[in-house]
């Protein structure tokens, strides 16, 4: 496994209290090396050749105003995309894009980090299923982005694990209490990012952070009894498994209530769900201990305005669902597909799904053509040689995907738009799927065929949707579903329509 420190890599941009002229941000930069001058491409290294387009930066913005400081690179990225990243200010930005191969730039961010490990929550049990010693495949290599690991974790215990497959190219770097007995043959490989950061933030302080892939906080918490628990994911307990009803503080008179801090009456959360709104400081964890203290069984937290509706991975205490601040909880907007997409997750059923909606790189690519993106922005993630087809027109709906938007655009009532669909047969060689339509409010659903009838697998076959505008519906969207049944397998796909 190999781990890096996501929260050293992506930095945050902020408004800085310096004169903004002399303000520098650190960009993620997109070059396409096959436009570039070819001086630059023959140097080979790329970190040299980077080098050296800072360097002409660095000609340009002395000339310009010697106050300036220089631009520096921080990172050269040759694997997954051609490019680098460097501290620049908004001048030498400005002069960046101008030189030759230059796709765009992006300011680095800081992130929160997102739930990497919710296998209760993901339906799987340990020793069963995909989890079963019988399913656990060898030789695979899985990458990980995170703040830290402790490698002396019971998880990366390497007993009973094969050699290190010879095809693994990666590092075991070794940095503070991390050096390379601490990887084996399980943790392969580990790595730490952080010039990102310091090149924004300054010097780590190293106080708090060890400048090595070793966590030394992420993963641990201190409950209010003072015990310690250590996990990925904190929330070891029992899952809530009957109705429960749910508390609301705001009106309680208590300011801090509807944060959930300070002390909470125990008579309005005891047995209770508590809605917890996210203030400005980052603390679900005190969040959750005061639900907790006041006999709370579980926590709704509900992100603050300026994460948007970006979820963070939160330890949590309690049972706890986050949701964005637009789902807005304490409005009776109920969520839809547009906030959990097709739903949860079930990676037991996603493996044998019966039917696939089979999509090749192609016609992502063409999607994004449709969506009007310009061959030089679909150049950011191919070859730089893709261009938009002239002569065939792409509709976004068009796209294989396993859900269907239907927009009724300029409040058309009875207008009529069609989708076509191919699904592959990965489960039974002969089998017949029958269609089952949730009809979305306001509107009338056409699938033809109703049956579809496989005599062998990997065999294709099509279907039109037709969603046909009936009657004016009080809201501006409704949502429904198209499944295609057969004995065991439900394949389920959302219908979301919409009128503007
Ligand atoms: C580093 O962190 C420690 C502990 O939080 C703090 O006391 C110290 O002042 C920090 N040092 C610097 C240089 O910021
Ligand atoms: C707690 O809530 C109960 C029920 O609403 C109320 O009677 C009581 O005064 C509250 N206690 C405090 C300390 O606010
Ligand atoms: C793309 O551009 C075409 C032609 O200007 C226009 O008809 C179409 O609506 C645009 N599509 C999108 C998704 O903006
Ligand atoms: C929609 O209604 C209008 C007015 O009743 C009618 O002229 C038109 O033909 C209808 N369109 C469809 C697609 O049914």
């Amino acid at each position: 496994m190999m781990f890096g420190k996501i929260l050293l890599f992506l930095v945050l941009v902020t408004t800085t209290a310096i004169g903004a002229a002399m303000a520098k941000n650190t960009y993620i930069i997109h070059m396409d090396k096959t436009k570039m001058g070819a001086n630059l491409f023959r140097l080979g290294d790329s970190m040299q050749t980077y080098q050296a387009v800072i360097d002409s930066i660095n000609k340009i913005s002395l000339q310009e105003d010697d106050q300036e400081q220089q631009a520096e690179l921080v990172y050269a990225y040759e694997t997954a995309i051609s490019g680098f990243a460097a501290k620049l200010s908004t001048k030498q930005l400005e002069s960046l894009e101008k030189v030759d191969g230059f796709l765009s730039a992006t300011p680095g961010k800081m992130l929160q980090l997102h739930t990497t490990n919710s296998q209760q929550f993901l339906g799987l049990q340990n020793g069963k299923g995909l989890l079963s010693a019988s399913n656990s495949a060898s030789d695979v290599i899985i990458g990980f982005l995170d703040t830290g690991i402790s490698p002396e974790h019971v998880s990366f215990k390497d007993t009973g694990m094969p050699a290190v497959p010879s095809r693994w190219k990666g590092v075991c770097e070794e940095g503070t209490k991390f050096s390379k007995s601490n990887c084996n043959k399980k943790l392969i490989g580990a790595r730490f990012f952080f010039k990102g950061y310091e090149a924004h933030y300054g010097r780590i302080n190293e106080t708090n952070e060890f400048l090595s892939a070793r966590d030394n906080q992420g993963h641990v918490i201190k409950l209010g009894n003072g015990k310690v628990v250590e996990g990925v994911s904190l929330y070891s307990g029992d899952a809530l498994t009957k109705p429960v009803p749910v508390a609301y503080l705001e009106s309680t008179g208590i300011p801090a209530s509807k944060f959930c801090l300070g002390t909470l009456n125990e008579s309005l959360v005891e047995g209770k769900i508590v809605v917890c709104h996210g203030d400005n400081v980052f603390n679900p964890y005190l969040k959750s201990e005061n639900v907790k203290k006041a006999k709370g069984v579980g926590m709704i937290l509900v992100n603050p305005k300026f994460y948007g509706d970006e979820l963070t991975a939160n330890p949590h205490i309690l049972p706890t669902a986050e949701v964005g601040y637009t789902a807005d909880v304490a409005s009776s907007n109920l969520a839809g597909p547009f906030d959990y997409g097709s739903g949860h997750v079930d990676p037991e059923r996603a493996v044998d799904p019966g039917l696939i909606y089979d999509i090749a790189a192609q016609d992502y690519l063409n999607y994004l053509c449709s969506l009007n993106y310009t061959s030089s922005d679909i150049g950011l993630f191919t070859d730089g040689t893709f261009t938009c087809p002239q002569n065939i027109a792409f509709r976004a709906g068009d796209l294989n995907y396993p859900s269907f938007a239907f927009n009724f655009k300029g409040g058309v009532q009875n207008g009529s738009l069609e989708y076509k669909r191919t699904v592959t047969n990965v489960g039974i060689p002969t089998s017949s799927y029958a269609v089952q339509v949730e009809v979305p409010e306001g509107v009338s659903v056409i699938v033809k065929p109703k049956i579809l009838s496989f005599n062998k697998l990997g065999q294709k076959l099509s279907y039109k949707v037709t969603v046909v505008g009936k009657s004016k519906t009080s809201s501006h969207s409704s949502f429904g579903s198209l499944t295609w049944v057969s004995g065991k397998f439900r394949v389920r796909s959302p219908i979301a329509v919409t009128w503007q």
